[in-house]
């Protein structure tokens, strides 16, 4: 018989795998997102969202734009900014969340514009786990499922419950708590295939990623449940996709889709010059007038070489030799339009008032250097909850009641 294929939520082993922008914190803004789209993501994930502050967050229909922006209790800062029409049941919402009751609300002021909300699990951040969130709920499985049931409990049933989680320790923890997710509402799993806490490269697992994907298959289909497994982490190449796809239901592809957006989510190898795709961000930066430094930032994430393992700094040197300028010209772009013109895209008005960004974002996602140096990063956490407490003292509030 012929199957009857499903896009979302996705349906445990189905020919159709799903091939998805996984969530990055300041990169996944509408621009990144809808180029994703472009070049072939079925789905695309928005930044981790903190649950205290989306809840607080009134919907505004952008009439100039024609997208739905999500404005934080300032007013001033649009904490998420939505195509309905381009993202129209391919939008999953992620949110940071350290409890039931708040993430639901959170939920419900996005409900309409996504298909999917996705609570992550995964974030080792102290801001993160300090607040209860992230990974901290690795440890607590009673606690993640508690949230899941309050999430499938209150939003209208098109709208999927996913996680986003990392490996335990042993296969078997991490399947009881896939299972435990799934009891309490949650459609579809995304795991990031490495232990908390530990980041590349010290750890690259890409050989064992295929055994590990296999296992947990064979232990889903052994209890005959109906929760869809995606794969992450390190997946950087059509190869490496297709080794996870005979285990899994689709991948989520974060630094991948920064470093080659234009083909990794496609079935072919077929790239576009890295300055095509440039260009096309730029546009798309314009037309949803993104932050100029939000812009910046992402075009510079897709030029440098940290974040991505030796062996596909090749590939990015390569891109670099073929473009134009030097990764310093970027650097060097003070406005949107410096950066439009150092592509070679037409400058357009855009308002002088930011669209977004309005968050504290940390760069030490993966970055070993930095990490390494645990003074600044205790320093930068305890200077934010000092100055802004309205934002960065709200989830510890929430961890305390519990
Ligand atoms: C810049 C950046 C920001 C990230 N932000 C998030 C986030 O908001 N939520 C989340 O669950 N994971 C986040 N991650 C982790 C990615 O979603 C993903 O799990 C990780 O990068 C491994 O996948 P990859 O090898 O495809 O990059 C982020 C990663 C990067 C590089």
């Amino acid at each position: 018989m012929e199957e009857t294929v499903q896009l979302w939520p996705p349906r445990p082993l189905q020919s159709k795998k799903l091939r998805c922008l996984a969530p990055m914190v300041r990169a996944n803004s509408t621009p990144l997102r809808i180029l994703a789209l472009d070049y072939g993501a079925d789905i695309v994930y928005s930044e981790e969202l903190i649950a205290r502050r989306l809840e607080l967050c009134t919907r505004k229909e952008n009439e100039e734009l024609k997208t739905i922006d999500f404005v934080d209790a300032s007013g001033k800062t649009t904490c998420l900014r939505v195509d309905p029409v381009r993202e129209k049941n391919k939008l999953v919402v992620q949110l940071g969340a350290a409890e039931g009751e708040c993430a639901s609300r959170a939920a419900a002021v996005v409900a309409d514009v996504a298909c999917g909300v996705d609570l992550n699990m995964g974030c080792p951040k102290p801001f993160s786990t300090g607040g209860g969130m992230g990974q901290a709920l690795l440890k607590d499985g009673e606690r993640a499922a508690s949230i899941v049931k309050s999430l499938r409990r209150t939003l209208p049933a098109s709208v999927a419950v996913t996680c986003k989680i990392r490996l335990l320790p042993e296969i078997s923890e991490t399947c009881d708590l896939i299972r435990q997710l799934h009891a309490a509402g949650a459609v579809a799993v995304a795991l990031h295939c490495r232990y908390a806490g530990v980041d590349p490269p010290k750890d690259p697992q890409l050989p064992t990623q295929k055994r590990v994907f296999e296992r947990l298959r064979q232990e889903h289909v052994a209890f005959r449940e109906d929760c869809a497994l995606l794969a992450n982490g390190d997946l950087y190449t059509h190869e490496a996709i297709s080794n996870v796809d005979a285990y899994t239901d689709g991948v989520l592809l974060a630094r991948p889709a920064l470093l080659d957006p234009s083909s990794i989510f496609r079935r072919s190898e077929e790239r576009l010059p890295k300055l095509d795709v440039l260009r096309q961000y730029v546009r798309y930066a314009q037309r949803y007038d993104a932050h100029p430094k939000n812009t910046k930032y992402v075009v510079q994430e897709m030029l440098a070489k940290r974040r991505h393992p030796p062996d596909m700094r090749g590939v990015l040197r390569d891109q670099l030799a073929s473009l134009p300028f030097k990764h310093d010209a970027v650097t060097a772009t003070k406005t949107l339009g410096d950066l439009a013109a150092l592509v070679g895209v037409a400058a357009t008005p855009t308002s002088q008032e930011p669209a977004s960004d309005g968050r504290v974002y940390s760069d030490d996602y993966f970055d070993e250097r930095k990490r390494k140096r645990p003074f600044p990063a205790s320093f930068i956490c305890l200077f934010a909850l000092m100055t802004t407490p309205k934002y960065f003292a709200r989830p510890f509030v929430g961890a305390e009641k519990l």
